[in-house]
């Protein structure tokens, strides 16, 4: 199918693990004949290592140009200013696109800019919240938005049912539930659902087979589909140009030497570890996790960026490290992830990086930091049986003889052979998804279809 008309206007939230799903969503948007624009912050887009990307981008302002969220102070602060600042540019953009012969068909929202569905409405635009977390994580929000679910902090062993998700305890869910002291972010997080029902489409990065319950509870509310995984294409069905680079980051990866160094290992014999763009582990933490990794006798790839260095333990990167690992400041994940060499992945299981796990069979060891990491790492363990969760001690510390026990099960030993089996799985039906009338296809042919008959 080929349309020049439909025309879609992209509006994530700036930070990179919202900003990639929806560009590589746009990208297999732009494969089937839309044209993409996607609204960027001018203070996201200074902070870019490079914009080398197949899709045009604008620049908006979120009130904050010189230094976006950290200038804010508070992510209230932040998120209060940008609708101002961003309702009002937004609304220029698309004045100018519509001058220029580009006329907008819909907008593609983060579902944390729930103004956007405003904007669409004034200019008779359609809308579409994309929602970058799992649908059992929106599922829990949406809960909390409703008042059904409430959490007392004294409750953390409670067990709790869900509609739509199995039982959990309160140390599940998202810690901005879980956390009284989060009561603000709780308040914008649950206020994505404010717009919903005056949006045209209910986006969510997830496959259908991964989260089957859950979507089917969330169908009967919203009119959700599910576009994911938003993984390049060939990482998965190979259906569109090579495309290394996974979009846009802060950091610049070592590629070289990641590539390099793991080419030289044997198969399945590396753990890659990785706590993604923001966590900032206790220097406790660290110290078990560098003794645990070492004591495991496996090589790793361990990825500390630079803000967090100074808590590895005292020449550590001169004695252990040099021997058996391997400790950059960031890595091209996607492709360390494909390297034949790669055993386990011991993760803090942001969505992006499950989803990245998931796609390229790659069983994990799923350590949670914070944000909905605690409700990923469940379903890896649980639900989708592809890796298993280290216990913390009273302390909330994983120890060093526990990581070491877990890269064993893992990687080796009997106990974790239907993880690595179940990797081998969840990998074949993320590809089927996305590969050419997998369920996700089906949903984006079907969101194209609409589109061109709003544009035509
Ligand atoms: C944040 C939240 O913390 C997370 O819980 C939420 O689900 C999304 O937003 P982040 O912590 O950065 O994201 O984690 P994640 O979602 O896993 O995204 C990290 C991204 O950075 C992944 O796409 C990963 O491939 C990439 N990455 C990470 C690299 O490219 N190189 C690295 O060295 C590490």
């Amino acid at each position: 199918m080929t349309t020049q008309k439909a025309h879609c206007l992209i509006l994530p939230y700036p930070a990179q693990g919202h900003i990639n799903p929806m560009l590589q969503f746009s990208k297999r948007l732009q494969s089937k004949g839309v044209k993409i624009t996607i609204a960027a912050t001018k203070s996201f887009l200074k902070t870019m290592q490079e914009l080398s990307t197949s899709v045009s981008v604008e620049a908006i302002s979120d009130g904050y140009d010189d230094g976006g969220r950290e200038q804010a102070g508070t992510f209230v602060a932040y998120i209060t200013r940008f609708k101002e600042v961003g309702s009002d540019t937004l609304s220029q953009l698309i004045g100018k696109l519509t001058n220029c012969g580009c006329p907008v068909s819909c907008i593609v929202y983060d579902p944390f800019l729930p103004w956007a569905v405003e904007v669409g409405n004034n200019f008779g635009v359609a809308t579409a919240a994309f929602f970058t977390q799992s649908c059992a994580v929106d599922n829990i929000y949406y809960h909390v938005h409703k008042g059904v679910l409430k959490l007392p902090p004294t409750d953390v062993d409670k067990e709790i049912s869900i509609p739509g998700l199995l039982t959990i305890e309160a140390s599940d869910v998202p810690s901005f539930v879980s956390n009284p002291e989060s009561s603000r972010i709780l308040e914008m997080l649950v206020n994505q659902f404010s717009n919903l029902e005056n949006t045209d489409w209910v986006l969510i990065n997830s496959f259908y087979e991964l989260e089957k319950e859950v979507i089917d509870w969330m169908a009967k509310i919203y009119p959700i589909k599910t576009i994911g995984p938003t993984i390049p294409s060939m990482y998965l069905d190979k259906r569109l140009p090579d495309d290394k680079e996974y979009g846009l980051s802060v950091f610049k990866p070592m590629t070289n030497a990641c590539l390099n160094w793991l080419n030289h290992q044997p198969v399945s014999s590396v753990v890659y570890v990785s706590f993604g763009s923001l966590a900032k582990l206790e220097a406790e933490q660290m110290e078990e996790l560098a003794w645990g990794l070492s004591n495991s006798n496996k090589n790793f790839l361990w990825v500390v960026r630079s803000t967090e260095e100074s808590k590895l333990p005292n020449n550590f990167l001169e004695e252990l490290a040099s021997e058996k690992g391997l400790v950059v400041s960031w890595c091209p994940q996607l492709q360390v992830l494909e390297h034949k060499s790669i055993g386990c992945f011991l993760t803090h299981c942001g969505w992006n990086s499950t989803l990245e796990a998931i796609s390229l069979g790659v069983p994990m060891i799923a350590m949670p930091h914070w944000s909905d990491q605690p409700t990923n790492a469940k379903l890896v363990e649980d639900v989708w049986e592809m890796g298993i969760r280290p216990k913390q001690d009273e302390k909330g510390l994983v120890r060093r003889e526990v990581i070491e026990e877990c890269i064993k099960i893992v990687m080796e030993e009997k106990k974790g052979k239907k993880i690595r089996e179940n990797a081998k799985k969840w990998k074949e039906l993320a590809r089927k998804a996305v590969d050419e009338g997998g369920s996700s296809d089906r949903n984006i042919e079907e969101f194209v279809s609409k589109l061109v008959t709003i544009a035509s």
